[in-house]
């Protein structure tokens, strides 16, 4: 028999999706009669806009996209993503800047795997979204953790970063607002990291995917105008903007020569993305954003409750998120304190101990790079919100 390992060592190091772990043993739950909330899921709560769904209907039913299309997008919808990023960020790019791909996701994939050599450091922020540290590995990039809490408001410095930055340092990620905190980095700060890293010749990987979700006083601005246009790649997508994730479609852009590289890639990993999706995302992105502003009201009245409930349990501290749609509480307080004869000892024991006790799906901060936290989405229900905050509190205010 042979004794080689029957995954390959690359693909064995990449770990289940936390987030969709805790979603799917949520929905297990739920569908055996429990009557669990979650808080998992990041993704809006509302469907998709019935214009962008049409648009879809009438593109199946037209022969045209019923056959292969260019690997790296319509080149109508690659248009639309020029015009929409001049639109909503004031940044210029032209169409065959724009690579159209399968989600936000194959974006992150694509852009690691285009820029990264073995060995080349990517600076990153955590907490940090789930995904990114998989799509750097596989690329065989080294992840350097830039740690923040909530003293910051999970903001990174110009000084940690510098800190963090070697002879190997080739990118630096930049995600604002930020999926799991909710941080959104000032137009001043943003431009200083930005001209930080232009001074010392990085690459910016900017993820603007939830440019629109943002809350207060807060506003968004494009890194990628403060940095060189060769050396900035942009991942953006419909989902969260649109109420689209299960229609995958999501883009890169950058210089032409990594679009061109990574088209190449997706040319042989999936081609194009499926014709009925991009069209869309066409509707999407070439209509008005009168539909994230009426999900984004619905989203801040929620921010308000989740936070203001969240911080009147003893023992959790959450800073105010400014934008996406997730608050990240720090539990350290509890940690190793009795709760219904148990001593979780960290984050993910706690968090599991809430989903069985008191029925509430979290995702403790172990998934994000910083145990001793949880992420809590507030895309959800006012009422399911409420009660499942108000479970939390009244199972934590036992802890001893
Ligand atoms: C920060 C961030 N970037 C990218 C994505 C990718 O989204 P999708 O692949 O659904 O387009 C997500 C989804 O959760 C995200 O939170």
């Amino acid at each position: 028999m042979s004794t080689r390992p029957r995954i390959s060592a690359r693909i064995s190091a990449i770990s289940e999706s936390a987030t969709l772990a805790v979603d799917a043993k949520a929905k297990a739950m739920k569908a055996a009669g429990r009557p669990v909330i979650g808080f998992g899921a990041g993704e809006p709560d509302f469907p998709t806009p019935g214009y962008i769904v049409e648009a879809a209907v009438e593109a199946a039913r037209n022969p045209k996209y019923h056959k292969y299309t260019p690997a790296g997008g319509l080149p109508e919808l690659r248009q639309a993503i020029a015009d929409k990023t001049a639109r909503d960020s004031g940044y210029q790019v032209s169409a065959d800047q724009v690579l159209v791909t399968n989600g936000g996701k194959q974006a992150v994939y694509e852009a690691f795997a285009t820029l990264l050599d073995p060995g080349d450091e990517v600076l990153v922020v955590a907490p940090y979204w789930t995904t990114y540290p998989e799509a750097i590995k596989l690329a065989g990039g080294v992840q350097v953790d830039v740690v923040t809490d909530e003293t910051t408001g999970y903001l990174a410095s110009v000084e940690q970063l510098e800190a963090a930055r070697t002879e190997r340092t080739k990118v630096v990620l930049f995600v604002s607002p930020s999926n799991p905190t909710g941080a959104v980095y000032s137009p001043d700060d943003t431009a200083a990291i930005g001209r930080w890293a232009a001074e010392h010749g990085l690459w910016v990987v900017t993820d603007e995917i939830y440019e629109h979700l943002v809350y207060g006083g807060a506003e968004f601005t494009s890194i990628a105008h403060h940095v060189p246009a060769d050396q900035v790649v942009i991942l953006n997508g419909v989902a969260k903007t649109y109420a689209m994730t299960g229609w995958r479609v999501g883009w890169l852009i950058g210089p032409k020569d990594v679009v061109k590289a990574a088209t190449n890639l997706q040319s042989h990993a999936t081609s194009n993305v499926s014709n009925v999706a991009q069209v869309a995302a066409l509707a999407a992105v070439s209509g008005d954003l009168s539909a994230v502003a009426e999900m984004r009201e619905a989203f801040d009245r929620r921010r308000k409750t989740m936070v203001r409930m969240l911080n009147e349990i003893p023992g959790v501290v959450c800073p105010e998120p400014l934008g996406a749609f997730y608050a990240y509480p720090s539990v350290r307080e509890l940690l190793g304190k009795e709760l219904r004869g148990r001593r979780p000892a960290n984050s993910a024991e706690l968090a599991e101990l809430i989903l069985e006790e008191a029925e509430v799906a979290v995702v403790p901060g172990e998934a994000f790079g910083t145990p001793g936290y949880f992420r809590l989405s507030y895309a959800l229900g006012d009422d399911d919100l409420v009660e499942g905050v108000s479970r939390i509190g009244k199972l934590l205010a036992e802890a001893r």
